[in-house]
């Protein structure tokens, strides 16, 4: 059966046309729909990066403003949802949660879930673009044992999420700019990343037809996975141990384990298939881990240092350099999210809130797409030839 290209992870298949994220892996250049990440992260915010996604160009003053209040109005979700949470037990892991909750977002809005209908994928995506924030804390809130915070309409984005995962119902929260904008920034760089495992995720799951809350729902649970989003939990924890460890003093040990091949420990956090370069996202989370660090008065965390170093050793190490190995953007965004006070299990529920309008963006490009079919796969069959079944007694 030589008739199909066999091409195990896709290494050298494109699996689609699309004009919405473009990245240069020699390079280390990462563009939404032309600009450059490094100017949407200093010039703009989330929402507009959101904007720029969805609908190709950044919004003028006018469209902005219309585009934030059109999500803001959408940030409550139905109070039933509480209920379903509630079945969870408290220690489940938020990304089990996050998998669920997004799939029964499709049972409270089953009248406007019709993929081709292009004004049911447009309420859907501010829909899931509003709520996402919701959801994250609000199993996070679960988690705890502390009570849910409604969505607060004069916050930013960034601000309003700040405000339900660390506010509480009997006292004033107070959001930090700094912790605001780094938040927002670590929410601009995970947005989208062209044809990663959970966007195309998202797309072989909608070219069924199914409503597009299923789809994205498919994409949380792909990104669980400690080589896609899971890395930067994996990350973080690998920091830890190392610390726990002995810190810097003992990086020389791990690095040997991570190059013995029958050990199976990865230095987290680095590597990408795509990128042969410095992820160009690593080197600006690197930037706000500074800046936030600073904020708090803690540029002298024992982490970052330990972090800064296993990079420097690793970027001279003979076996990362010839297999082109950088730090990808989990290496230092679990420190941010740690000193902005996100526990380690809820990191990669912020990256699913952030990318979810990639996914979208993805998925309507999809859909708008004349040529468009269901994504079906062939495969080379290396199995049994034809046989005849025998009765039990002979088998
Ligand atoms: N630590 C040690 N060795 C590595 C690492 C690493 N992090 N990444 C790749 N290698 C080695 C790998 O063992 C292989 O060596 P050899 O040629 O001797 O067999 C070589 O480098 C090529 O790697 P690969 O596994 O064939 O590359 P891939 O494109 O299939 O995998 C990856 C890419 C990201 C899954 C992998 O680099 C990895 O597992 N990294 C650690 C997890 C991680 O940080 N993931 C986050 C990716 S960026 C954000 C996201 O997508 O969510």
């Amino acid at each position: 059966t030589g008739m199909f290209t066999y091409d195990p992870g896709f290494m050298s298949t494109a699996s689609c046309q699309s004009t919405i994220t473009y990245i240069d892996g020699d390079k280390g250049e990462l563009l939404y729909r032309g600009y450059p990440i490094e100017q949407l992260a200093t010039n703009c915010d989330f929402l507009e990066t959101c904007y720029l996604l969805l609908n190709g160009e950044l919004p003028n003053a006018t469209e902005k403003e219309k585009f934030s209040s059109l999500v803001t109005k959408h940030t409550m979700v139905n109070e039933q949802m509480q209920f379903f949470l509630r079945g969870f037990r408290r220690d489940a892991h938020p990304m089990a949660i996050m998998t669920g909750l997004v799939g029964a977002l499709s049972a409270f809005y089953h009248d406007s879930t019709d993929i081709n209908n292009p004004e049911h994928r447009e309420i859907s995506a501010i829909r899931l673009i509003a709520k996402m924030p919701t959801l994250v804390a609000m199993a996070y809130k679960y988690t705890i044992g502390q009570p849910y915070m409604y969505p607060k309409n004069e916050l930013s984005y960034a601000g309003n999420f700040l405000h339900m995962m660390f506010g509480v119902p009997c006292e004033d929260y107070k959001v930090s700019p700094v912790l605001e904008r780094a938040l927002d920034r670590i929410f601009i760089l995970h947005a989208d990343h062209e044809q990663n495992a959970s966007t195309s995720t998202v797309r072989l799951c909608g070219s069924s037809g199914t409503n597009p809350f299923a789809a994205i729902a498919a994409g949380v649970a792909c990104l669980w996975g400690p080589a896609h989003g899971g890395a930067n939990e994996a990350a973080l924890n690998m920091l830890y141990d190392i610390q726990k460890e002995g810190g810097v003093e003992k990086i020389g040990e791990f690095i040997k384990k991570v190059k013995d091949k029958n050990s199976n420990v990865k230095l987290m956090g680095f590597g990408h298939r795509v990128y042969k370069n410095y992820d160009p996202r690593a080197k600006l989370m690197q930037e706000t881990c500074n800046e936030v660090l600073t904020e708090l008065g803690l540029e002298k965390d024992p982490l970052f240092k330990l972090a800064k170093e296993l990079e420097k050793i690793a970027l001279e190490d003979e076996y990362f350099v010839s297999r082109k190995l950088y730090p990808n953007v989990d290496f230092y965004s679990g420190i941010v999210q740690r000193a902005i006070g996100i526990p380690v299990n809820l990191f990669t529920g912020i990256f699913a809130l952030a990318r979810t309008v990639g996914w979208i963006a993805q998925l309507n490009e999809m859909i708008g797409d004349p040529e468009y079919k269901i994504g079906r796969p062939r495969q080379l069959f290396t199995g049994s030839a034809p046989r005849d079944v025998k009765p039990i007694a002979q088998r």
